[in-house]
């Protein structure tokens, strides 16, 4: 049921969805196999701290806790019910929830808009909205929350902790990459899956991890369609001058608009309009699940890159020009090095090296090297944001160069973004790990490392178009 404009009360009360004191496992199962069997075991072993109740009217107990058969035989309050009963009794569920004061739904239970219940969905919505209950989904995997430890979903696990908020209208895709936040380390702070949005809708949630939730510092959105187009605007024209939003608009082809009417019921609409409508609201839009979490990771790392003079700094002159390609694309046109920080580049390459834009240290840049580059670019009021590329070579360790790049970073602590590519193996891929754990957003790529960078760029114009204060330090 489309909101009615946007609901601060509501926004508000979202603290208990994400940050419950209290979970009510509604139709938490003894089946190892069942839905809501996993939703439990996961608050359980994921390690959340605040009170579980399973609700379970054919169990006294499960994994060792005290089953109730009702909500409403709950001794406690209840901040957060996750709904996980069929369609067919969900119903008298949010009932009893309303009856007893739960504060926040979360409901997973399918069988409602999506294959045209819409009755069924409306007459929950509406229970939840006379008892000025939010109601995130139906239709969702749940919703987690790394610091909170709250795994309140049939995720496999907690999402790796991190300060970007992802918000996903498809919930196999919110599941899937759980595993790549672990596997390129983009922490998240929070997960949310948003499903037939039949009550909360993204502008609310915006609003709440925008505006009320500092764990999270940047917005990643999966959309399909929106319902509430002038709400989601206006929620990403209060946040985005405080926090970067990034979205990855899906359907966009023709086949793609039905895929997606057919999968969430959205209307897809032009794609054309959902690209203005992002510009002008200060959502960055982005093209693939991949860039969507790289911009994360850089944006939620990193301060946004004021200017337009961005310097690259390589040991390998391919890297280099894949690089100034991949820049011109993303919008960031790569120019010549001032003459004043040429001279000081010079001292740390060989005579065949080259202190223009990219700077090429050469295969001779060794780790000392590098950090001699890196200190100079950061130090110079000229440069606003600086891509470390590094080729591995025989003569310089991985792990040393990203020991070189962290150094002057976390000494000069500089208001400028940095990203850094490793191009390698399994010991690039670790070195990667150990920088992007200290706040340095690195990539297998140069081009990766680029697109992170124009994130960066974009960032650093809509913070300069809004009246956004000065750089932030995000790490
Ligand atoms: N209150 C609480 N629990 C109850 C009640 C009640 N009134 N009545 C029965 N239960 C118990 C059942 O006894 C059962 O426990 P048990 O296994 O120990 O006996 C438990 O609740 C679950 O009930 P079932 O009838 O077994 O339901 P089942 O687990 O088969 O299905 C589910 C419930 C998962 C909600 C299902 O209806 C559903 O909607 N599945 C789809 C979920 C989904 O995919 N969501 C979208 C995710 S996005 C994506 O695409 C991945």
């Amino acid at each position: 049921m489309r909101i009615p404009g946007i609901r601060e009360d509501v926004v508000e009360k979202l603290k208990f969805m994400f940050e419950p004191d209290s979970v009510a496992v509604v139709g938490a199962s003894r089946d190892p196999e069942k839905i809501g069997y996993q939703c439990l075991r996961n608050l359980v072993e994921g390690g959340y701290e605040g009170r579980i109740y399973p609700i379970n009217p054919n169990a006294s107990e499960i994994m060792g806790l005290k089953c109730f058969p009702s909500v409403l035989e709950v001794p406690g309050e209840i901040d957060l019910a996750l709904i996980v009963v069929p369609a067919k009794i969900a119903k008298r569920a949010v009932e009893d929830c309303a009856r007893k004061g739960v504060k926040a739904i979360a409901m997973i239970t399918a069988g409602f808009s999506e294959i045209g219940n819409k009755e069924g969905e409306d007459e929950i919505v509406r229970i939840c909205r006379e008892n000025g209950i939010p109601l995130l989904g139906p239709n969702i995997v749940g919703i987690a929350n790394s610091w909170k430890k709250c795994n309140a979903s049939f995720c496999q696990s907690l999402p790796y902790a991190g300060k970007t908020a992802f918000i996903s209208q498809s919930g196999a895709l919110a599941i899937a990459l759980i595993g790549w936040t672990w596997l390129y380390r983009v922490g998240l702070s929070s997960m949310a899956s948003i499903g037939n949005k039949a009550d909360v809708d993204f502008s609310e949630l915006i609003l709440y991890f925008g505006e009320r939730d500092e764990r999270t510092n940047c917005i990643a959105m999966y959309i399909e369609g929106l319902d509430a187009g002038p709400e989601f605007m206006e929620a990403c024209r209060r946040v985005s001058p405080k926090k970067p939003l990034v979205a990855l608009k899906a359907g966009k082809s023709e086949r793609g608009v039905a895929a997606a009417a057919s999968h969430t019921g959205s209307l897809a609409g032009a794609p054309l309009i959902y690209s203005a409508a992002f510009k002008q609201c200060g959502v960055i839009e982005v093209n693939s699940l991949i860039e969507l979490f790289d911009s994360a990771l850089a944006l939620s790392l990193q301060p946004p890159m004021l200017g337009d003079f961005p310097l690259i700094i390589t040991n390998g002159g391919g890297a280099g020009v894949c690089a100034t390609d991949a820049a011109e694309r993303y919008g960031i046109p790569i120019s010549d090095t001032p003459p004043d920080l040429r001279e000081s580049l010079r001292k740390y390459m060989p005579e065949f090296g080259s202190p223009k834009n990219p700077v090429d240290i050469t295969g001779m840049g060794t780790a000392d090297k590098y950090e001699g580059a890196i200190r100079e670019a950061l130090a110079h009021p000229g440069v606003n944001g600086l891509a470390v590329l590094y080729c591995h070579t025989a003569i310089t360790s991985p792990m040393g160069v990203a020991e070189a790049i962290y150094r002057p970073y976390s000494e000069l602590k500089p208001q400028k973004p940095i990203v850094a590519a490793f191009i390698g193996g399994s010991e690039c891929e670790e070195a990667s790990s150990w920088l992007k754990e200290r706040g340095i957003p690195t990539f297998p790529s140069p081009e990766r490392a680029m697109r992170a960078l124009s994130a960066l760029r974009a960032y650093g114009k809509i913070r300069e178009r809004f009246g956004g204060a000065g750089a932030i330090k995000r790490a």
